[in-house]
């Protein structure tokens, strides 16, 4: 329901909700904001405590997405909040736990960014393996003149490990299918609708993988999953390939790990401290390292926004989020 107020001349309008901005959002998801409701973008400090004494109150949705997120504090700031629409299937950095006890209602953007994740997991996999970004490196350092590049790896039929078989993982495996690769997972609970065979541990998937892929959600729960123990059990003819959050991998561990040569590689479009990557990293050929890009297409980010927009639209209109967490 879209609250309503009087005008001057008397007649009844319909009253713009306001929706608070945090952080950056594409022009799209701006735009149709400002439409269609109040827009507000939170100021960085020290105007942010000023901004909120004065407009907090006012606030019934927040637009917020990955990188900044919302924690309890900046809730509780916003006594009236009813709805964070956020723009990533992720939302380690929103504490839903506290929105939950507030009765907030939190969505995410699912699905819609199914497939470039997955495209993205299957490319850095072959690249990792078959050494494309390296074998470009190659080309354009002029190191082809004095010889042919080491020989790489193999991908089709072998064998592909799936930590966490949500939606993303499973068009992993999907695609993997296409490459004859046999696949196993691990994941909080056995997944009964798949005939993939489930590892009770993550060591175990690993020890089994020649290639592991890290799909699970962020957060506190999944925090250092891959282990050293982990590294050590895909042992130094298994690869890595992260498109989950950085926060799932001990990633001093991994990096020891891919010094050492104790694993074989890694492709890794995540990592614990965005934008700061490793600098350790640079110098290693067995790595492949993207910069966060993995559902960064214009079609994929313009069906996100979109979803943004019509969770708000819902809400308002209907009093129901479309894809709530
Ligand atoms: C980010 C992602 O949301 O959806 C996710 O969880 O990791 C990404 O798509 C994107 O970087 C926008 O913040």
């Amino acid at each position: 329901m879209v609250p309503r107020h009087a005008s001057r001349h008397g007649e009844r309008l319909p009253m713009k909700p306001t929706v608070l901005q945090i952080g950056a959002l594409l022009p799209l998801v701006e735009k149709g904001i400002a439409e269609n409701y109040t827009l507000h973008r939170l100021p960085p400090a020290p105007d942010r405590d000023r901004f909120l004494a004065e407009h907090g109150a006012g606030i019934v949705a927040v637009a917020s997405s990955n990188r900044d997120g919302i924690r309890a504090e900046l809730m509780d700031a916003l006594p009236n909040l009813r709805i964070v629409t956020h723009f990533g299937v992720g939302y380690d950095t929103v504490d839903v736990e506290h929105a939950r006890r507030r009765g907030i209602v939190v969505t995410n953007t699912p699905d819609v960014l199914t497939d470039c994740v997955a495209d993205l997991a299957i490319a850095l996999m072959v690249d990792v393996a078959r050494g494309i970004t390296a074998g470009d490196r190659y080309v354009r350092q002029g190191r082809w003149l004095a010889g042919p590049m080491p020989l790489a790896r193999k991908v089709s039929g072998k064998r592909l490990g799936v930590l966490g078989l949500g939606r993303i993982g499973r068009a992993v495996a999907a695609r993997a299918e296409g490459f004859d690769m046999e696949i196993r997972y691990h994941n909080r609970r056995r997944v009964p609708e798949v005939a993939y065979a489930f590892e009770h541990t993550v060591a175990d998937l690993a020890r089994w993988s020649d290639f592991l892929v890290v799909a699970t959600a962020g957060g506190e729960a999944t925090r250092g999953l891959v282990s050293a123990g982990v590294l050590e059990a895909l042992g130094p003819e298994g690869f890595l390939i992260n498109i989950a959050r950085g926060s799932v991998v001990d990633e001093p561990a991994l990096v020891s790990a891919l010094q050492d040569r104790r694993i074989a590689g890694a492709a890794l479009d995540v990592f614990a401290d965005e934008p700061r990557v490793p600098e350790a990293l640079f110098a290693l050929d067995n790595v492949v390292l993207t910069p966060h890009i993995a559902s960064a297409t214009t079609d994929t980010r313009a069906a996100m926004g979109q979803l943004v927009l019509d969770n708000l639209a819902s809400w308002f209109q209907e009093g129901r989020a479309l894809t709530p967490v």
